[in-house]
Order: C-alpha cells, then sequence, then structure tokens
C-alpha cells in the first residue's frame, strides 16, 4: 500500500514537472492537462507491476480473461478519450480560413490599386494612339487647322478612300492575315483565302461573318468552322464603323481565278 502512494506521488510530481515545463512555453491548457494524464498513467502502469500476480489459467477460462481484458482496455481508452477537450479540424480551419481571407484582402487592396495605375497609364496610351490614327485616316489636317494652301478634301470623295484605309488597317490591326491569304499573302494557319469573297457575299453578309464567325460557314470548312477557330472576338474589337470599314474593303475583293470557298449560312 506504501509503495502505491509512493509511486503515484512519483507520478504527480513527474506531471507537475512536466505542466510546468509546458506553461513556460505557452503550451494550450488542453496539452498541460495531457501531461498530467500521460504521467499519471505512467504512475498508474508502476503500481500494476506492484499488483499480485494472477494464479495461471488454462483452456477456455484464459481465453475469457484475455478477452475481458481487453474490453475493458479498449472501453477506459475510448471513454477517456471522450472525456479530452475535442480537437476539430473543420474549427481550426475556420481560424486558419479567417485569418488567411485577411491577408488576401489586403494584398488584394493592393492589387487593386496597382490595376487602376495600370489602367489609367494605358488609357493615356491609347488617346495618344488615337490622336496618331486620326493623322493617319485623315481627319487630322481637317479637324485641326489645314496646312495653308491645301484645301480640304471633299468630306465624301475623303471619306471613301478613309474607309479603304481603316478596312486595310483593321485586316493588319486584327492579324486576319494570320489565318487568311489575301493578295498571296498571309494565311499561315488554316483559314480560307478570301481574294474572291466579294463575289460570293455582300459587304453586310461580311460584317456579319466578322462580327458572329458561326453566321457563315465556308463551304470544306466543316471541322474548323465547328471547332470556331475564328475567333469570336472581333465585334468587342472593333467599333461598328471599322468594322464596316474591314468589310466594305474586303468586299472588293473579286479576284474570280482564287478558289475562296462558298460561305454557306449557317444562322
Ligand atoms: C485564328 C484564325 C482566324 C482568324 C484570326 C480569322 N479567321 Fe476568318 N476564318 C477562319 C476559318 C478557319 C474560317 C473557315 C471556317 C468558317 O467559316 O468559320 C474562316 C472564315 C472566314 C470567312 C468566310 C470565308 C468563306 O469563304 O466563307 C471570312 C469572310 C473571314 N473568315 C473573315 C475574317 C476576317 C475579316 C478576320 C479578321 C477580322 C478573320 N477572318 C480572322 C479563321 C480565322
Amino acid at each position: 500500500m506504501g509503495n502505491i502512494f509512493k509511486k503515484l506521488g512519483i507520478g504527480l510530481v513527474i506531471g507537475g514537472v512536466l505542466v510546468g515545463i509546458a506553461r513556460s512555453q505557452e503550451v494550450p491548457f488542453d496539452f498541460q492537462l495531457l501531461f498530467i494524464i500521460i504521467a499519471l498513467i505512467g504512475a498508474l502502469l508502476f503500481m500494476l507491476l506492484d499488483a499480485p500476480s494472477v494464479g495461471t489459467m488454462s483452456g477456455g477460462k484464459s481465453l475469457v480473461a484475455v478477452a475481458v481484458f481487453w474490453v475493458l482496455l479498449i472501453t477506459v481508452c475510448f471513454a477517456g478519450a471522450s472525456l479530452l477537450p475535442q480537437f476539430d479540424p473543420e474549427d481550426e480551419r475556420a481560424k486558419i480560413t479567417k485569418l488567411l481571407e485577411r491577408e488576401r484582402e489586403k494584398s488584394e487592396q493592393g492589387k487593386t490599386e496597382k490595376l487602376l495605375a495600370l489602367a489609367k497609364s494605358l488609357d493615356e496610351q491609347v488617346k495618344v494612339l488615337e490622336e496618331r490614327l486620326k493623322g493617319v485616316a485623315g481627319g487630322a489636317p481637317v479637324a485641326s487647322a489645314p496646312p495653308p494652301g491645301k484645301k480640304p478634301a471633299a468630306a465624301s470623295a475623303g471619306g471613301e478612300g478613309d474607309i479603304m484605309k481603316v478596312g486595310e488597317e483593321q485586316w493588319q490591326l486584327q492579324e486576319c492575315y494570320n489565318c487568311h491569304k489575301l493578295r498571296g499573302e498571309g494565311g499561315k494557319k488554316r483559314g480560307p483565302e478570301l481574294d474572291n469573297i466579294g463575289s460570293l457575299l455582300t459587304v453586310e453578309e461580311i460584317q456579319m461573318k466578322i462580327a458572329d464567325p458561326k453566321s457563315f460557314m465556308a463551304e470544306g470548312y466543316e471541322k474548323e468552322w465547328q471547332k470556331g477557330i475564328m475567333p469570336n472576338k472581333f465585334k468587342d474589337l472593333m467599333d461598328p464603323k471599322e468594322m464596316l470599314a474591314l468589310a466594305t474593303w474586303l468586299g472588293t475583293f473579286k479576284n474570280t481565278s482564287v478558289n475562296t470557298p462558298k460561305p454557306i449560312k449557317k444562322s
């Protein structure tokens, strides 16, 4: 009996020391509790060593004894574990998510500011380019002071030339030449040659095709049409005037010696 108290005392002392260390390291209370329990379990095991030995058993009796012992042990483990403070991973995750969210918000705010600055500088670049394009398109001499001695071009005549210029410019800017051969140039990626498109489609229909590539299908290009190889983005990249100019310009291509495939109306 005295031995039991001695061992219990040692267990408590060791548990106390462990808790002391844990506290100095700011280990959470739940873990301090766990350390005491572990120390006590250790003490209990040493006490068991002093228990009087059980008489030898044999046959069915020994089997039952082993089974009872295991059931007892498992019950104690489960009961003890469920009495302890539970660690819920979902709880922890919620906490971490909250923390991360705050961080993310901070960095997103920074990103937004950067993007705003970028948008502003791009806007300025666009303005400069627009001014330059006006000059190229021939609008500038009319808008700004015309050079002395030079008559401003008549609106209609100048307008026609402008449209053709803008149309060809759009062909280059939108990089239609990447997929379409025209005047023997371009068309590295698979798309039909367009030199005779003016004989096959009206300007309006060409416009429809550019704005909505699904509207017409070039005969023999079923696969490409189905896959949507021709990008459906031009109506966002061009304003209506530019698209009209491009279609008008393309409509002048009526070279019947080139085998531009027949466009088939789809929608
Ligand atoms: C990424 C490749 C690609 C680009 C870029 C592209 N196209 Fe196409 N285009 C195709 C393909 C492939 C077809 C044939 C399949 C179809 O009708 O959709 C086609 C068909 C056409 C047709 C119908 C030809 C016919 O004979 O029926 C016209 C007109 C046309 N494109 C105009 C243009 C214009 C104008 C541009 C630039 C604004 C352009 N495409 C940009 C791939 C492209």
